[in-house]
């Protein structure tokens, strides 16, 4: 049993505020939510893939005003810390997969922020295949992952993740995540690429679909 759910409850009312600035040891998620923003300036339908509890759709929300967002995760945690107005938001417990097969090709944005370094290494490609069939043809996913690296932040998100999530882990170098993105998206699918603060771990890419 992870330690992280049971010491945040700890927190009640501040718990938002405390996992957003543990959070931000690690991201500026304001930046990157700018990133996402100048990246795609316009979406009508979104998929965000992996949300966990909704502090990247809090963003999305306020970037894109006219969207309709669909925020999956595979815990029944879903979208449980978001802020924000929940009108044109939809937090469901569902695979991607699923998504896949209900509503291919139908979201123009779709969003994989810090999920796959949780991924078991044996189905990232098959997970990568089903984000793939949900982008609308023309569409975009960002995909956002943290870096591993020799340094003692890295040990730290490491550790932060090992033993406040429990799960097993295994960070990605930038190449091998080219290699994935170019098996599911076919070759040179990658047309932009950022680092967002405070980390250069932090790695962003545009990939169209
Ligand atoms: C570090 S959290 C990131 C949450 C959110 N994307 C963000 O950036 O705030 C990783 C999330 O990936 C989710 N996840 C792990 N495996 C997944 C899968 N196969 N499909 C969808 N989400 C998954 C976890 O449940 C967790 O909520």
């Amino acid at each position: 049993m992870p330690i992280g759910p049971m010491v945040r409850r700890l927190f009640g009312r501040h718990e938002h505020r405390v996992a957003a600035i543990y959070r931000s040891v690690f991201i500026d998620i304001d930046a990157y939510g700018r990133q996402i923003g100048a990246w795609v300036p316009k979406a009508r339908k979104i998929l965000e893939v992996g949300c966990g509890e909704g502090a990247v759709t809090e963003r999305l929300v306020d970037l894109y005003p006219g969207a309709d967002i669909l925020a999956i995760d595979v815990t029944p945690n879903v979208g449980r810390l978001f802020r924000g107005c929940r009108d044109r938001v939809s937090f469901v417990q569902k695979t991607v997969q699923a998504v896949a097969l209900e509503q291919p090709g139908q979201f123009d944005l779709v969003i994989l922020s810090d999920v796959i370094h949780h991924v078991p290494i044996a189905i990232r490609h098959e997970l990568l295949a089903a984000v793939r069939q949900t982008v609308a043809p023309g569409g975009s996913l960002v995909f956002k992952d943290w870096e591993r690296t020799a340094t003692p932040i890295h040990w730290l998100c490491h550790a932060g993740d090992r033993w406040l999530t429990g799960d097993r882990v295994h960070y990605l170098d930038k190449g091998a995540a080219d290699t994935l993105l170019a098996e599911a998206f076919g070759n040179l699918p990658i047309v932009a690429e950022a680092r967002v603060t405070p980390w250069r771990n932090n790695f962003a890419m545009l990939v169209r679909g």
